[in-house]
This record gives structure tokens, C-alpha cells and sequence, in this order.
């Protein structure tokens, strides 16, 4: 059964007019290894720590302001949100398809609330805590080029026509802002797009980002805004000893106009000036040591790196699966093709090199969760193959071969192909990457002993089930697995309204 809402009725649970107050008992373990009676043992201690949660309940007018609007992705999204707001639908040659949010963790996935004669009730994941509505976020941004809304949709082609045609209207007055453009940092084949730029010196750039922030908040009448980078695919910046390795090192850098700082790291450090969360969609290192050393000073959310659409999402999930299964993956080949601007930017090998990078390490907490299968150290052939065809557009391509060692050295094959619209699946993500961003920073928790309350850690790892390689902060562990990742999202989440993790038990029925 499906319900729409619940509340939770709990000594430990309070809701006032402002915000909803949960203490929360958080149970894990301690480990030490010891010497015990002459050997050194391994002893895990179960331990309770209590938490309490704050969240605040008046969700903001929000405007989410993205880098690369005009690009497939930022059309796409802004055009499907505006789809759902007016109730749009379109004939296809299969039928009438009204607007939804598919493939949206927030808008379109549910959660287990519990049991009830015998049925498992499930309500709406966006039930757990109260969200913007994506019907309500003002959208805006920046692109290099000019082109409006409603045109830079007809480029992407990624929605049908008929549904093209109604959206034109709403569309076409829609122009980004000029952004920031260095030909040094992406494809040279994207030069010809870059007709709309600020110009200056980097900190006179950063200077009019902020301006662009404050005058679309004042404008828009928005309580709160959030940036998100889906601009082209950056090549990464030389992490350089006294040029962007500490915050004091970036800012001196900022002043000289080093060549070295990108756009990306340029965007998000105005957003980090003005505390405004900030997250990157791509997989270039953005968040340089000394960036990243500026947002923990200032508290000021920063999140990414890289959507988790589509054949990382399956590789996540198929590995976890296989490694979980007690079964050895030892081989792993990734092939993509795709023909829209995103794969002609990444057809130049600085550019590729960042995705590889993004795209290969995805695997390593599953590989090292098992050590009766791979030895210290030990690791699974794993390459990863972009072309760009394009004559695809926006449909890519994505072939997977994953070879395993099973059973008493026999050998399993899986080749999987995968072909869909890149952008139908970034822009979801997308929306829930701004949600959760804007969510998380709404909470306050605090442990026992801790006296004052205190946001999350500015590093937003709790947006990781969306990002290919989750940024976190220094010594933190990574997770991939993507089961993983959804359940500490959700188990935040439930926390904050004093609900238990879903440990999928169902004792009840035992
Ligand atoms: P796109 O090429 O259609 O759009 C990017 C837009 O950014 C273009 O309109 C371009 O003019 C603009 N741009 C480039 N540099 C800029 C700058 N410095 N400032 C402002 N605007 C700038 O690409 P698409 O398909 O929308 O993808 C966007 C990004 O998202 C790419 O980096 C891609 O790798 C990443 N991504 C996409 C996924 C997907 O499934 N679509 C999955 C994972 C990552």
C-alpha cells in the first residue's frame, strides 16, 4: 500500500511550528586491536551514541543558478521542471506522455514506513522531510553561449518536438548570463560557442559572478540560491605547492591572475564568498586543496564531483552485487559513443583523461570490502573507452563486459548495452542534487558531549548516491556501492524524524 504522508508520533520526536526536534540513538562500533593474553586480537565493541536533530521546516523559495545552462542538461532540466509545473503533455507516436519526474530519487522513489495488517506501507521519499517543490525553484545561470532557452533545447534535441513547441513559449526569454571562459581548460572544438563571456582579470570574474548571485536573489525574490556546475568537462588544474594547495596559497593566486585557476574553481569560490552551496556535475578536479580548505573555513556547502547517471550508477550496482555475491570480477570494460556536445568536448584527451579518472575508482570500496577474493593491493582490469559519433546526438551508448572468476575457477561473462538519453537521465539527478543540497542545509545535529549544535560538514557527502567520484573530506572514507549510498541517505533522513535505519529485518513476520 501506498500512502501519501505520515507523521511520527514519539517520545523522541517533537514538532514545533519552526522545525522538527528528534533524539536519535546512533548504534555502531568501536574497534581495537590489542594484545589479549599474549596475542593481538581484533574486538569490536557495540556502542550507542545519542544524537539529536534539528531540522528546520520552512522551506525557502529557492533559485538554483547552473553553469552551462544552454547545454543539454540545463535545458532539458529547466524545460521538464516547466513541464510538471503546467501540467504539460505531448503526443508521441506511441501515446499522450504527460510530464513527470522519473528517475528522480526525491520526486519519484519511496520508502518502507512500516507494516500494517499484514501489508508493507510505502509513502513518497520526499515525504521523509519537507522539500522545495521543484514546481516552485526560479531557474537562471550562466553559459559562454548567448543562445536563449528555447533554441539551446532545439540544439540538445532531446525532447520531442510536440513538446518542444509548447515549451518554446516559456522558453525563449529565458538568456544565461555571460560565464567564464578559458579555451585552455575544455576542448578547443567549444570555441566557437564562446560568444558570451565575462571579461577581466579571474578576480574581477569571480567579482561579477557574485554580482550575477545578488541580482538574480534580489530580481527573483528567492530566499536562497544553489549553484550547480554542468558546464563542459574541464581538463584537471595542476595541484601546484603555493598556487591552490591552501586557502591563503589560493586566494594570493586569485590576486596575481594565475593562469592555473579554472572557471569551475573560479564560480566556486564566488559561491563560497557568498555562501551559497555549490556543486560540480563534472568530473574535473574543481575542488582544489586550498578550495576546499576555503569551504570548510567558511562553512559553505560544496558537493560533487560528476552526476552518477548511467553506466557508472549499473557498475555500482552490478559490482556490489557480484562482490557481495562472493563472486570475483576481474576484468571490467567500458565502452561509450555518443554524439552530443559533451562527447565532442570530451573527444580531446585532457578533457577524456578527467572522465577517466572520474569513471575508475568506482569500484574500489567493493574490491576492498573483500579480502577472500582479492589479496592486498589486488584490483580488476578495469579500462573505460568514450568515442564521439555524432550522428547519436544525445542517445548514448553504453557497452559493459564484466568478466568474474566463480566457483572452482570457472569464468562468467556479463556484456551489458545500455542506450538511452544522457541528458533525460543527468536532469533528474540534477534536481535532486540542488533538493538534497538545499535540504541538508536545513539540519543542524549535534552528538552527545558535543555542546552546541552544528550543520553538517561542509563537504556534502551526503549527496554521494548522485556522484560518480563522492568528494569527501580529508580522511573520510568513500563510498560507492550505490545500495550503500541510498540507505545512509535515507537513514540521515529517517533519523531526523526519530524513525530507526531500515534494517529490512521484518522480525515481525519471523
Ligand atoms: P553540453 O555541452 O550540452 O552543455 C554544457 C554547456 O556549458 C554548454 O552550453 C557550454 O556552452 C557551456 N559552458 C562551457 N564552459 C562554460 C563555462 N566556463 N561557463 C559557463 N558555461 C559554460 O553538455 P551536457 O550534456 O549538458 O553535460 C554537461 C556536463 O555534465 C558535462 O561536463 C558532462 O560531462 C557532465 N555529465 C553529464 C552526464 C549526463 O548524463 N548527461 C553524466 C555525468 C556528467
Amino acid at each position: 500500500m501506498f500512502i501519501d504522508k505520515f507523521k511520527v508520533e514519539s517520545p523522541n520526536v517533537k514538532y514545533t511550528d519552526d522545525e522538527i526536534h528528534s533524539v536519535y540513538n546512533y548504534e555502531t562500533t568501536e574497534l581495537v586491536h590489542e594484545n589479549r593474553s599474549g596475542t593481538y586480537q581484533w574486538i569490536v565493541k557495540p556502542k550507542t551514541i545519542k544524537y539529536e536533530f534539528k531540522t528546520d521546516t520552512h522551506v525557502p523559495k529557492l533559485g538554483v543558478m547552473l553553469v552551462g545552462w544552454g547545454g543539454n542538461n540545463g535545458s532539458t532540466l529547466t524545460g521538464g521542471v516547466i513541464a510538471n509545473r503546467e501540467g504539460i503533455s505531448w503526443a508521441t507516436k506511441d501515446k499522450v506522455q504527460q510530464a513527470n519526474y522519473f528517475g528522480s530519487l526525491t520526486q519519484a522513489s519511496s520508502i518502507r514506513v512500516g507494516s500494517f495488517n499484514g501489508e508493507e506501507i510505502y509513502s513518497p521519499f520526499k515525504s521523509l522531510l519537507p522539500m522545495v517543490n521543484p514546481d516552485d525553484i526560479v531557474f537562471g545561470g550562466w553559459d559562454i553561449s548567448d543562445m536563449n532557452l528555447a533554441d539551446a533545447m532545439a540544439r540538445a534535441k532531446v525532447f520531442d518536438i510536440d513538446l518542444q513547441k509548447q515549451l518554446r513559449p516559456y522558453m525563449e526569454s529565458r538568456v544565461p548570463l555571460p560565464g567564464i571562459f578559458d579555451p585552455d581548460f575544455i576542448a578547443a572544438n567549444q570555441g566557437s560557442r564562446a560568444n558570451n563571456v565575462i571579461k577581466g582579470t579571474r578576480k574581477e570574474q569571480v567579482q561579477q559572478v557574485v554580482k550575477d548571485i545578488r541580482e538574480f536573489k534580489e530580481k527573483n525574490k528567492v530566499d536562497k540560491v544553489v549553484v550547480l556546475w554542468t558546464a563542459n568537462t574541464e581538463r584537471y588544474s595542476n595541484v601546484v605547492v603555493g598556487l591552490n594547495d591552501t586557502m591563503e596559497n589560493l586566494l594570493a593566486a586569485l590576486e596575481r591572475n594565475e593562469a592555473e585557476i579554472s572557471p569551475s574553481t573560479l564560480y566556486a569560490l564566488a559561491c563560497v564568498f557568498e555562501e551559497v552551496p555549490f556543486i560540480n556535475g563534472s568530473p574535473q578536479n574543481t575542488f582544489v586543496p586550498g578550495l576546499i580548505d576555503l569551504a570548510i573555513k567558511s562553512n559553505s556547502l560544496i558537493g560533487g564531483d560528476d552526476f552518477k547517471s548511467g553506466q557508472t550508477k549499473m557498475k555500482s550496482v552490478l559490482v556490489d552485487f557480484l562482490v557481495g555475491a562472493g563472486i570475483k570480477p576481474t576484468s571490467i570494460v567500458s565502452y561509450n559513443h555518443l554524439g552530443n556536445n559533451d562527447g565532442m568536448n570530451l573527444s580531446a584527451p585532457q578533457t577524456f583523461r578527467s572522465k577517466e579518472i572520474s569513471k575508475s575508482n568506482v569500484v574500489d570500496d567493493m574490491v576492498s570490502s573483500n579480502g577472500i577474493l582479492y589479496e592486498p593491493g589486488e584490483h580488476p582490469d578495469h579500462v573505460v573507452v568514450i568515442k564521439y559519433v555524432p550522428y547519436l546526438g544525445d542517445s548514448k551508448r553504453a557497452m559493459d563486459e564484466y568478466t568474474s572468476e566463480i566457483f572452482m575457477g570457472g569464468k562468467n561473462t556479463i556484456v551489458l548495452h545500455n542506450t538511452c538519453e544522457d541528458s533525460l537521465l543527468a536532469a533528474p539527478i540534477i534536481l535532486d542534487l540542488v533538493l538534497l543540497a538545499e535540504l541538508s542545509t536545513r539540519i543542524q545535529l549535534k552528538a552527545e558531549g558535543e555542546g552546541k549544535f552544528h550543520s553538517f560538514h561542509p563537504v556534502a557527502t551526503i549527496l554521494s548516491y548522485l556522484t560518480k567520484a563522492p568528494l569527501v573530506p580529508p580522511g573520510t572514507p568513500v563510498v560507492n556501492a550505490l545500495a550503500k549510498q541510498r540507505a545512509m541517505l535515507e537513514n540521515i533522513l529517517r533519523a531526523c524524524v526519530g524513525l530507526a535505519p531500515e534494517n529490512n529485518m521484518i522480525l515481525e513476520y519471523k
